[in-house]
């Protein structure tokens, strides 16, 4: 086995890695023999660096590998009905997986998870049910697939059995700057995908200040990537690029987010940008599944589960089948925490909300206690934003930016001055936001 350090400097080096140097790598992070220090180091030399094509495959791979395999022949599931979903990050984004799971699955889909916690300025699906009172978001292999099997799709954490050396690497990755890799984003991602055994994905990479790739052309370089790793693990795929040069949907945080979950699966609430994406990746996931014929019939399909509250009650299966109130659906404000500061934040002149830098929407939410700054902090699950404005809403001495979810009133007073500061008025209206998904890409083996 080479040192350690040997293989970190032959990637500081700019020297291409033998798939047994990677493999090793992953074995001694996953078997706790290489440290955090030396994880944060192999991270940031990737990220300088990049990897080459064989290099990511064998990345994923081998953090795949860093655990079990879920086998779903004993099950009784159609094997082609196993999709899976992801997200490359977005900041409101993640959300999109704690409603597709359970309209998918409604719609007849199986479809086990692996999810991921807040990275850097983009939330995650992990800490959105940690706010969940028992949820449990890293059972055993036995107990998800019991839960995926009752509620047709369920939502776990890379757990010690699965792709446990993700779950190592994303902690680092989260506080050391080295998360807007092509390289470690196809490894983190698709060891996940292939660790629940899919028999395809449909992934959506986002672009623009709310997202870790910042324009379009490197969104179609990681969708590639990953794409390239599917066809290599023998399944289909398809890449959703999207726009996310705004916040997704009216909120960010992690309990606020809940909110939003569960308003748009009971039709309280939807936000048409968040619905035309989670009709969309739903759709594309029932074609590739054969449950639909084509993308007319998969929308249409998706959109009557919606609409008939099959998907919200499938949510609640998923929630009770991991240690989740029985009615959460029904009371989810009953369940999840609040924080002690709650009020909305006015523009400072009235104006045309024409844009907004995202990404600092996402750091101005760890400033506030939701994200982290060390690897195993603790986050807040309170703090957040609701009510956010959208791009083209008119703001001004009635209508909030958002409201803000502080700790206490110093914090929502720094929150104050960043939302300010990243959204941009004008005098007039703003042309409107393109379609959210821009490109697909799809591949079959
Ligand atoms: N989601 C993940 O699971 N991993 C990443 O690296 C980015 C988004």
């Amino acid at each position: 086995m080479p040192a350690p350090q040997e293989v970190i400097r032959r990637k500081r080096d700019r020297q291409v890695l033998t798939e047994a140097e990677i493999r090793s790598f992953v074995e001694g992070i996953t078997d706790g023999s290489i440290s955090e220090a030396q994880i944060g180091a192999f991270t940031m030399s990737i990220y300088l660096n990049g990897m080459t094509t064989p290099e990511r495959v064998a990345l994923a791979l081998a953090m795949r590998d860093s655990g079990e395999v879920l086998d779903w022949s004993k099950s009784g599931v159609e094997p082609r009905t196993i999709i899976d979903k992801h997200s490359s990050g977005g900041v409101g984004d993640e959300k999109v997986t704690l409603l597709v799971v359970p309209l998918a699955a409604a719609c007849g889909l199986t479809v086990p998870n692996l999810s991921g916690w807040g990275l850097d300025y983009c939330g995650g699906e992990m800490d959105m049910l940690a706010s969940v009172p028992g949820y449990d978001g890293a059972p055993s292999p036995d107990k998800y697939m019991k839960a995926v099997l009752k509620a047709g799709g369920a939502i776990s954490a890379p757990t010690l059995q699965l792709a446990p050396a993700d779950r190592k690497i994303f902690k680092v990755r989260d506080v050391t700057a080295t998360v807007e890799s092509v390289a470690l984003i196809t490894g983190s991602i698709m060891s996940k995908k292939l660790a629940v055994n899919p028999s395809g994905v449909v992934i959506c990479v986002g672009s623009g200040t709310g997202a870790y790739m910042p324009t379009v052309a490197h969104a179609r370089e990681l969708a590639e990537s990953m794409s390239t790793v599917a066809t290599g693990a023998g399944i289909p795929s398809v890449m959703l690029l999207t726009d996310l040069d705004a916040v997704l949907g009216t909120s960010v945080g992690s309990a606020v987010e809940m909110v939003e979950t569960v308003d748009f699966l009971t039709g309280k609430h939807q936000d048409p940008r968040t619905r035309e994406l989670v009709i969309e990746v739903t759709a594309d996931m029932l074609r590739i599944g054969d449950i639909a014929a084509d993308m007319d019939a998969a929308r249409k399909l998706a959109a009557a589960k919606l609409a008939d509250g099959s998907a919200a009650r499938h949510f609640a299966t998923m929630i009770e089948a991991l240690g989740g109130p029985a009615d959460f659906v029904e009371r989810p404000e009953h369940h999840l925490p609040k924080a002690n500061v709650i009020a909305p934040v006015y523009a400072e002149a009235e104006g045309y909300v024409s844009a907004m830098n995202a990404k600092e929407v996402g750091l101005a939410l760890i400033a506030l206690g939701g994200g982290r700054t060390r690897p195993d902090d603790p986050i807040d699950l309170t703090v957040g934003f609701t009510d956010f404005c959208q791009v083209g809403d008119k703001a001004g001495s009635t209508k909030a930016l958002c409201t803000i979810h502080a700790r206490d009133q110093a914090e929502w007073d720094e929150a104050a001055r960043r939302i300010r500061a990243a959204i941009t008025l004008s005098a007039t209206t703003p042309k409107p936001l393109g379609p959210i998904v821009i490109e697909r890409i799809e591949r079959h083996p």
